[in-house]
């Protein structure tokens, strides 16, 4: 008895780092995403977290704060930015067949950090 709820809570606590490494690595794809020119560019017109990596990133507002934003909100924003903004100067990176959904997710999980 005491065996199997030892081995109950080895088991609960190994999943909990499984999926807490699995998170880590899904901002880490995300902020990838984010930096890199050919994937999703966004920090050529987003400053993020005191990083500005290609240029001025003054075209599109400073992110912050987006750890308060729905995951749903962020995934629409990325995936059509005309949807909350017909006049939005950001492309829709989704609609547009430039990232898949499991790459906007990682991005979405990425912008979860920034604060
Ligand atoms: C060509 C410039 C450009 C690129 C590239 C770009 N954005 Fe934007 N982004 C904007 C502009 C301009 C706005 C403000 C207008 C709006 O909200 O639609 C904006 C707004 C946002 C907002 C809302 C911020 C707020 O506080 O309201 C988020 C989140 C965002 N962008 C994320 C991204 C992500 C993630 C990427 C990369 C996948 C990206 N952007 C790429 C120009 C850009």
């Amino acid at each position: 008895m005491r065996l199997i709820k030892k081995l109950l809570i080895a088991s609960a606590i190994s999943s909990l780092a499984v999926t807490g490494l699995a998170a880590n690595d899904l901002v880490k794809k995300g902020e990838k995403i984010f930096m890199t020119k050919k994937l999703g560019n966004c920090i050529a017109c987003h400053d993020v977290n005191g990083k500005n990596l290609d240029g001025p990133g003054s075209m599109g507002p400073k992110l912050q704060y987006l750890s308060a934003w729905p995951e749903q909100a962020l995934f629409d924003k990325v995936y059509d930015p005309y949807t909350t903004n017909p006049i939005s100067q950001m492309p829709a990176f989704g609609k547009n067949g430039w990232l898949s959904d499991s790459e906007i997710k990682a991005v979405v999980a990425y912008l979860k950090t920034v604060n």
